[in-house]
């Protein structure tokens, strides 16, 4: 929930988030009372497929008697998927689901709480808040991490009619427990977590300064940044410790952005998932820097408290934004996150989407649409 009257602090948030390596093996304490409860799980292919992750998932999860685990190979999923899945089911009454997985694999798990027992057309529920009746309670363990769709209030579809990609917006599909475990994220595929975590810095740089901030939201996103960045220098040298620290950055940095806004990068992802097909996190990696370069321009004390701690903690070289920018795009270097070249066409079309997104009315400065087609045209 975001400032609606400028409140000194608000916080409003439903999920219990726990971080540790390994901290599956400690779900049936967790989760005792949830013993006896007939249990739908939800499992990305993708683990099912990796021998050693299904058996460590396997043993986490023995404590749950009464349990059917279906696969989730929907990527990116429709309407339509979530119907096949609900078929596949025939019913049953579940009174837990457990999604694991990647970010498609969470909103299935999420989208599956309000739809299983919904009667009517599930495109309906659509939109924010557009229904009542209760969710199932839901737990999450992503096996990536970064987009903090493991506590966030929405669950997105793409509605296969209208080609409209969005979410299922309510409190009710926010998960009630999210456990990142770094052990089950390990993966060979650096450059997919390295991708990911700049979803989470794009959250936490860009809320920061956000002109509905505070100091609850700015020690968020403060934290999340310097845990996401220090994560990502760290991550080819001991990706267990990496992938704690981006684990738990992303935390903070989606706690930061759920109760104040980004602004430029991430406006832009929008426009670029819906019209160009790109990945969210993607989007991010390419355009915070030119979000950064941008708003300091407008104003030499952008982020500065931010620059001066990742430069008083040797995370950055120099204590100035140009040190920050080097920085993140050295990792992107490292990591070989490809580039998203606009075509001239592309930016004017991308402007005028920009433009209409919700968080530009709460950037911290005034945005016009010359400012939007300057931070596009930088390189
Ligand atoms: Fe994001």
């Amino acid at each position: 929930m975001k400032p609606i009257f400028n409140e000194n602090l608000l916080i409003s948030l439903k999920t219990k988030i726990f971080v540790k390596k390994q901290v599956m093996n400690n779900l049936n304490v967790y989760l005792e009372k949830f013993k006896n409860k007939k249990t739908l799980v939800i499992l990305d292919e993708y683990l099912k497929n990796n021998q050693k992750k299904r058996t460590y998932i396997n043993k986490s999860l023995k404590f749950i008697k009464n349990k059917k685990i279906i696969i989730n190979s929907f990527y990116e999923p429709t309407f339509l998927d979530l119907e096949k899945i609900i078929k596949s089911i025939k019913g049953t009454k579940f009174e837990l689901i457990i999604g694991i997985g990647g970010g498609s694999t969470i909103d299935v798990a999420k989208g599956l709480s309000v739809s299983i027992n919904y009667k009517k057309n599930i495109r309906n529920l659509q939109g924010i808040d557009k229904f009542n009746h209760d969710s199932i309670p839901v737990v999450a363990i992503p096996s990536i991490f970064g987009s903090g769709a493991e506590i966030t209030p929405s669950a997105v579809f793409i509605n296969e009619k209208t080609k409209i990609k969005g979410g299922i917006n309510s409190e009710k599909v926010q998960p009630k427990y999210a456990f990142l475990d770094p052990y089950l994220a390990k993966s060979k595929n650096l450059r997919q977590h390295a991708t990911c975590a700049f979803d989470a810095l794009v959250h936490s740089l860009e809320s920061y300064e956000s002109n509905i901030s505070n100091n609850f939201t700015k020690s968020f996103a403060l934290n999340g940044s310097i845990k996401v960045i220090s994560g990502l220098k760290l991550l080819n040298k001991n990706e267990l410790e990496a992938l704690t620290l981006i684990a738990e950055g992303s935390i903070y940095s989606i706690i930061s952005l759920m109760h104040s806004e980004q602004s430029l990068a991430g406006a832009a992802s929008y426009p670029l998932a819906a019209y160009y097909g790109y990945n969210h996190a993607l989007c991010g990696a390419n355009f915070i820097d030119k979000s950064l370069k941008f708003f300091n321009i407008k104003n030499k004390k952008y982020l500065n408290d931010v620059i001066y701690k990742l430069y008083d903690l040797g995370i950055i070289k120099n204590r100035n934004i140009k040190s920050l920018i080097d920085e993140l795009k050295m990792i992107k270097n490292e990591y070989m996150i490809e580039n998203i070249m606009l075509k001239k066409s592309d930016i004017t079309f991308l402007a005028n989407q920009i433009i209409k997104m919700p968080m530009i009315k709460h950037t911290p400065i005034k945005i016009n649409k010359n400012d939007i087609l300057q931070f596009l045209n930088y390189v």
